[in-house]
């Protein structure tokens, strides 16, 4: 039987720069390795269900985010490894969850504006380049990426079974899965 304990692995990066595709994957992984107690909390999920009342200006990712971080932080002294992906676009709020989670991960899903826009897997940054979306992370709006992240995917680079396999293998080092 494989020992785990609660982690957050907090996902950050672009639309489009494959956060949720890999968080998915991971969540698969973990699954066929026995683990059981594996959450993802996704952005687009939680923008139709808990944060329905939400937009995109400063204020409310960041309220977006704080919501986030509670829900995380109770999973995780719960012992479950918990897989967050949110564009979490401001550093300050990413640095509220690295303060208040006890066990986090902060990985930093990169990959170039130019190859996010030529993904475009939902249409947005074609209308947010035509001005028909206003504030949309990267065009309109900031990106503050992570100074000292403890992982980064090069998305453009890797395939995702490689990320993943980066992602686990640091979870593995940091002591929350033992094999
Ligand atoms: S965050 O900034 O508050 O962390 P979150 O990850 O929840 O964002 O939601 C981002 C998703 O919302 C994007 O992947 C995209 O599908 C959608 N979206 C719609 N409008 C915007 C916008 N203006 N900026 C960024 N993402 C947007």
């Amino acid at each position: 039987m494989v020992k785990y304990k609660g982690v957050t692995v907090w996902f950050t990066g672009l639309s489009g720069s494959g956060k949720s595709t890999i968080a998915d994957s991971l969540k698969e992984k973990l699954k066929s390795m026995g683990i059981k107690r594996v959450e993802r909390i996704d952005g687009d999920v939680l923008r139709k269900t808990l944060c329905k009342d939400l937009g995109f200006t400063k204020e409310d990712r960041n309220t977006n985010i704080e919501r986030v971080i509670f829900i995380a932080k109770l999973l995780t002294r719960n012992d479950v490894i918990v897989l967050t992906s949110f564009i979490s676009p401001y550093r300050k709020l990413r640095n509220i969850g690295k303060k208040e989670i006890k066990n986090f991960i902060e990985v930093y899903v990169k990959c170039p504006l130019e190859e996010c826009i030529k993904r475009d897997p939902k249409g947005l940054y074609k209308k947010a380049l035509n001005n028909e979306i206003q504030n949309f992370t990267g065009i309109s709006d900031p990106y503050e990426e992570p100074k000292n992240p403890d992982l980064i995917l090069y998305t453009d680079k890797e395939t995702v079974d490689e990320s993943v396999q980066k992602v686990l293998n640091i979870i593995i080092e940091k002591g929350y899965i033992e094999i």
